[in-house]
């Protein structure tokens, strides 16, 4: 084999290998509860999938401009303009296969050897594999989980160095469900203008804040818009996770960039899936709002059945679909040595399958996720715990 040494850099999931544990499970027989996925356990709302249905009839199934439908990127900055305060040009918007290649597409355009990139732990997997990818060096900045994980300002600017090109935000986070406040907000993008470095932000779920009003970084001031990329997806909010939809607003010239970079690799992201999208504007909301107040009551259930287990701490998750409770009580460091045992006991004697938080970049958690049925939540918790007990 004669691999490249960029494709050397990345690691596989750790979640792969709880997966393959429950797979092997399963195939045996053995009922397994997974609470590992990222998903909302809702379908595609209708409306969306007959938008996309007429438009494979009416023969949308061409290329499209590299930027996606001129529609959709107007729709849009009307959207982002409404619900997030930021006013976005349609040229300011590009559309992207997912949140996931928007990122990956923005780490490829802004990156140059060595450059360092800011990534808050507990963070989503992939943001230090691609960053990696592309040259950069992920530096972690581990958040206080006496805090509920949140970033300050403060600790933003202890780790800031002359290579630091960029910060990675994420609110509501995955895998904590931690919001930063709006507030804290405004001082971290004062850090990073007077610092010079640029802001991602990833806000996928944004239509699941549970507890304030999301928030968007652009929207601060002028200054601030100059030097962020807003990232988004229809993946979450519309239950759309397998039509690699998202989109990146960020000022033209980056645009443009990505767009390039765009129209060499993948080209467009799917025609008819793009109109399908359009109709999910439509419903201005309605359909995320629906799921977020399912979502609300489950947030509640699994947080208090956590901290009613003795030794169990978690800060309440105010956004997005997962919780990140700490399980460091029950690591030994002989029976049990780190969290990747303790998953695979939770799935071999309990019968459940969480992520160890080791594979976000904090050791001694477990990632839940709860956008999964009251049902599968009820039985999963008390499997959890009569496991737990026994050790
Ligand atoms: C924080 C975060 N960002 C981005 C993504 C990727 O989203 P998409 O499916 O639109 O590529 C995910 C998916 O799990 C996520 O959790």
């Amino acid at each position: 084999m004669r691999f490249s040494e960029r494709i050397e850099r990345v690691q596989p999931s750790q979640t792969l290998v709880i997966t393959a544990k429950a797979k092997e499970l399963r195939e045996k027989g053995v009922d397994i509860l997974s609470f590992g996925a990222g998903e909302p356990d809702f379908d595609t709302p209708d409306f969306v999938k007959e938008a996309a249905i007429k438009a494979l009839k009416e023969g949308k199934t061409k290329y499209t401009p590299s930027a996606g439908i001129p529609e959709l990127r107007e729709a849009l900055a009307e959207r982002i303009r409404e619900k997030n305060s930021i006013d976005y040009k349609p040229t300011e918007i590009i559309i992207t296969p997912g949140a996931k290649m928007g990122l990956y597409e923005i780490f490829s355009v802004i990156l140059n050897k060595g450059d360092e990139v800011i990534v808050p732990a507990p963070y989503w997997v992939s943001y230090t594999e691609q960053i990696k990818l592309c040259d950069g060096i992920p530096k972690i900045l581990e958040l206080d989980e006496k805090n509920g994980f949140v970033l300050t300002a403060e600790l933003l600017e202890k780790v800031i160095t002359p290579n630091t090109k960029a910060l990675v935000l994420n609110t509501p986070s995955n895998p904590t469900g931690a919001v930063i406040p709006k507030e804290e907000l405004e001082k971290i993008a004062e850090v990073c203008l007077k610092n010079n470095l640029l802001i991602i932000s990833d806000e996928c779920y944004e239509e699941f804040c549970y507890d304030s009003e999301h928030f968007s970084i652009a929207s601060v001031s002028e200054e601030v818009k100059n030097i962020t990329f807003t990232v988004n997806a229809f993946s979450k909010s519309y239950s759309m996770t397998g039509w690699r939809l998202g989109w990146v607003a960020a000022p033209e010239e980056y645009i443009k960039k990505l767009t390039v970079l765009q129209s060499q690799t993948v080209s467009n992201p799917t025609s008819f899936a793009q109109y399908g999208a359009l109709a999910a504007l439509e419903d201005k909301g309605k359909f995320p709002k629906m799921m977020k107040d399912e979502f609300k009551k489950r947030r509640d259930f699994v947080y208090k059945e956590f901290v009613s287990i003795d030794g169990v701490k978690s800060s309440k998750p105010q956004g997005a679909f997962y919780i990140f409770p700490n399980l460091s009580k029950f690591i030994d460091g002989k029976r049990i040595k780190n969290d990747i045992e303790l998953t695979t006991y939770l799935l071999e004697e309990g019968k459940v399958a969480v992520v160890p938080g080791s594979a976000f970049g904090k050791e001694g958690n477990i990632r839940l996720y709860y956008a999964t049925s009251m049902e599968n939540l009820k039985e999963g918790m008390n499997r959890m715990k009569e496991a737990l007990q026994k050790l």
